[in-house]
């Protein structure tokens, strides 16, 4: 059984999102039976699949301490995935969740602020020995940030290359159980799930050597530049072959435009002087602060 964690200290990364539409797209690709776990006492992945008509893929939800126990159950019923969904936090109990991950998956917006935040789940990561993943969601369309986004994070592990853009159909299916896919099958978010979908399958087959496990398919945007998805691990890091037209312009500015999209101003920012915007500015050369205070878990 492959285990997929969703981690991110940053609320509304998009854990939950990734968490219900990876593992329909990964039930939907025929890999086998799929279980999502939800380990969030928020419960937003249990009210999704509450809300939700179609019995697959399984769920569960599981009190952190318990998971193991649980883990070993669905590998003894024959489940071939099973996809985590974790509460942003930088606790022990991540920590553990994380300690049974065979990927971990670090959904960040391309904003300074999840940048800043992926510093302290990244570390649990390490300390596990787990490879991580970053996948960058709900990315405006053409922001130069994103590219930007990818670059950074490409300094501290692999980026996903396929981009997850905001789209307001992600929102509105996750209200009624369903995903962007089960809307509108051919739908540009539809599409970016199954090739994420595709790269992360390829991804953990090749960490578990596991190739019986691995995509037969190959989407068109892998087709078309000369990768397969077996060969998603040694993609160089940052590559976005989603949409080049997303690819960053190198090198960037001291200050790059105004980041536009979701964001959440902290007190801090607010208190910063007018003018300044919250873009990386010199700050871009340490977006991954890691204080000592993060590693209290
Ligand atoms: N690509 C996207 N496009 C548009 N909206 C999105 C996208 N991804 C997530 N959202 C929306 O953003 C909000 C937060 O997403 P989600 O609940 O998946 O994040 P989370 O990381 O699980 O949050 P939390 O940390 O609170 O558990 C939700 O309303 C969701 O519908
Ligand atoms: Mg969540």
């Amino acid at each position: 059984m492959h285990v997929l964690v969703l981690a991110s200290q940053k609320g509304g990364s998009g854990k939950t999102t990734l968490s219900g539409h990876l593992a329909v797209e990964a039930q939907k690709a025929g890999v086998g039976s799929v279980a999502l776990i939800d380990t969030d006492p928020q419960g937003s992945l249990s009210h999704w699949w509450n809300a939700r008509a179609a019995r697959a893929p399984l769920f569960a939800k599981v009190g952190l301490f318990e998971l193991g126990e649980a883990l070993e159950h669905l590998q003894r019923s024959g489940i071939r995935l099973a996809v985590i969904d974790t509460p942003p936090a930088i606790t022990e109990s991540i920590s553990h969740v994380i300690g049974h991950a065979d990927l971990v998956i670090l959904p960040t917006r391309p904003s300074p602020h999840d940048l800043r935040a992926v510093g302290a789940t990244v570390d649990i990561a390490d300390r596990h020995g787990k490879p991580v993943l970053f996948v960058i969601n709900a990315a405006t369309p053409r922001a130069r940030i994103t590219g930007e986004a990818a670059v950074a994070l490409s300094q501290h592990g692999t980026v996903a290359p396929v981009t997850v853009h905001h789209r307001v159909d992600f929102a509105a299916s996750m209200i009624d159980g369903r995903t962007v896919g089960e809307v509108a099958a051919k739908s540009a978010s539809a599409r970016e799930v199954r090739e994420l979908w595709i790269y992360v399958q390829g991804r953990l087959a090749r960490l578990k050597h596991d190739a019986a496990f691995a995509p037969e398919i190959v989407p068109q945007s892998f087709a078309v530049s000369g990768l397969s998805p077996a060969d998603a691990t040694d993609m160089p890091e940052g590559t976005d072959i989603s949409d080049s037209s997303e690819m960053p312009d190198p090198p960037p500015p001291p200050m790059p435009e105004p980041y536009v999209g979701i964001e959440r101003r902290s007190g801090h920012d607010r208190r910063h002087p007018p003018g300044e915007p919250p873009g990386f500015g010199n700050r871009r050369i340490q977006p991954f602060g890691r204080r000592s205070t993060d590693h209290s878990y």
